[in-house]
């Protein structure tokens, strides 16, 4: 078999620098957000000339195309795109947040956010994204909400399922019932034309890390193992996921004994910035995840894995910073992040203390206060003696990139990994309730991660 080379890609998120003029209102929803806002354009263009010069034959964004659906992002974001096409095939679905389905779109100006932006709207999308998958469709579902799912070949014998989920018509994410059906006769007739299908929509068809960080909210599709189980047992084997921000792999066998994998694609915008490039062999799909070097912005060239590393943890930092200021830091740094701030106000006086606690503690601050709760053989001391004057902060700051790409610290270094679970075994130990039981299964399969370099699915 000719081997056919993807390259998938999801999340860009493109915000227009017309929405921020970087004052107080951009730098308290810059803060809140594990990805970023005004670097997207530079980050979407140094990722596009990376692919562009790659020998992959077509590029797949499986949604989220914009930050939140804003007029000015689309037309920015669909002239990268068609800058890309004079290089390869791009094909796009789109998502959420490619509409504002939260109904409300923001600028930034001083102190003040506006919500004046006009958006697209769901009904516009697949007109506005004609040449990038409608315009190849071999076979196409309009959705109830005007959006489309289509699918389109690629290379010799490559087909590629694109799939709206933005709604199931029952209040969730995934497929309605006659667009199941739609997607089942496709898979068939994949098999009947002897092609290899590979499936790409937005929702995450299962969970990943552990479902008390995937399995919550809306990040699934709605009743998602009778999702996986029918595209399983109808044949389907690849899906190609984003929506969470995380880079993985998982799998799911339905109770017929039908496995499908799924591939959870970062988002491109943020740490790790992921370009997840497939080879379709005979022998199954080689994944080879590659990010970010660099990008430009403003002039200067920036180290993008180190800057965006140090824009997701600053997430974290600037929350518990908040708690460890004032109250009104407190407050307006959880209103960025879409919560009601004054709902949490009183949080601020127990938390005050402990936030700024957080700064200065390390992992011998941490043994001390186990000692003192009755905990201390819960501690590998000599793991201890290695990473004693570590920060707390580092320690959280690191747990929450490897959320973000799967590279467990704890397999290289086992040091690390005893200290860590002996802490949480501490805390199952002091308290034992289902929190505390999934926080200790969480933090092992991030500390153990996964291996998905060179990976064959
Ligand atoms: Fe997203
Ligand atoms: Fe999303």
């Amino acid at each position: 078999m000719k081997e056919t080379k993807l390259v998938f890609i999801a999340d860009t998120h493109h915000f227009s620098k017309t929405l921020a003029d970087g004052g107080r209102a951009y730098y308290l929803r810059s803060g809140s957000d594990q990805k970023c806002l005004l670097e997207t354009g530079a980050i979407i263009d140094a990722a596009f000339d990376a692919i562009a010069n790659s020998d992959a034959d077509a590029v797949l964004l499986a949604g989220d195309i914009t930050n939140d659906g804003e007029r000015v992002c689309h037309e920015e974001m669909r002239e990268k795109l068609y800058a890309l096409q004079k290089k390869k095939d791009v094909f796009v679905i789109t998502a959420t947040h490619d509409w504002c389905c939260d109904g409300n779109p923001r600028k930034f100006s001083g102190n003040a956010v506006y919500h004046d932006v006009p958006v697209m709207g769901h009904e516009e999308l697949r007109d506005f994204y004609f040449d990038f998958g409608p315009r190849q469709a071999n076979s196409e579902f309009i959705t109830h909400l005007g959006t489309c799912s289509y699918t389109v070949d690629v290379g010799e014998n490559v087909r590629i399922l694109a799939l709206n989920d933005d709604q199931n018509g029952s209040g969730a994410a995934g497929f309605s019932e006659p667009h199941f059906q739609w997607i089942e006769a496709q898979i068939a007739q994949a098999q009947a034309d002897g092609k290899v299908l590979i499936g790409m929509e937005h929702h995450l068809l299962m969970t990943h890390v552990h479902p008390m960080i995937t399995g919550v909210g809306s990040t699934c599709v709605g009743d998602r193992e009778a999702v996986a189980s029918r595209l399983a047992d109808a044949g389907l084997r690849y899906m190609f996921v984003g929506h969470s921000h995380i880079q993985c792999i998982g799998s799911f066998t339905s109770a017929k004994g039908n496995t499908i994998t799924e591939v959870n694609v970062g988002a491109l915008v943020g740490y790790p910035a992921p370009m997840v490039y497939v080879t379709v062999t005979d022998a199954g799909l080689k994944i080879d995840v590659e990010t970010l070097k660099s990008f430009t912005f403003e002039g200067k060239t920036i180290d993008a894995q180190r800057y965006l590393a140090a824009h997701a943890t600053a997430l974290i930092d600037r929350l518990v910073e908040g708690a460890a200021l004032t109250k009104r830091e407190f407050t307006d740094r959880l209103c960025a992040m879409g919560l009601k701030g004054e709902n949490f106000e009183k949080l601020y006086y127990p938390l005050h203390p402990l936030a700024r606690l957080y700064f200065k503690a390390t992992a011998n601050t941490v043994y001390r206060l186990l000692c003192a709760l009755g905990c201390r053989t819960y501690i590998d001391r000599t793991a201890l003696a290695v990473y004693g004057d570590k920060p707390l902060q580092e320690f959280v700051g690191e747990t929450w990139l490897s959320i973000l790409d799967a590279q467990g610290k704890g397999v290289s270094d086992k040091a690390y990994y005893r200290l860590v679970m002996g802490v949480t075994n501490a805390l199952v130990h002091l308290k034992r309730c289902t929190l505390t039981l999934d926080l200790r299964d969480a933090l092992n399969n991030i500390l153990l991660g996964e291996s998905f370099k060179d990976a064959v699915i």
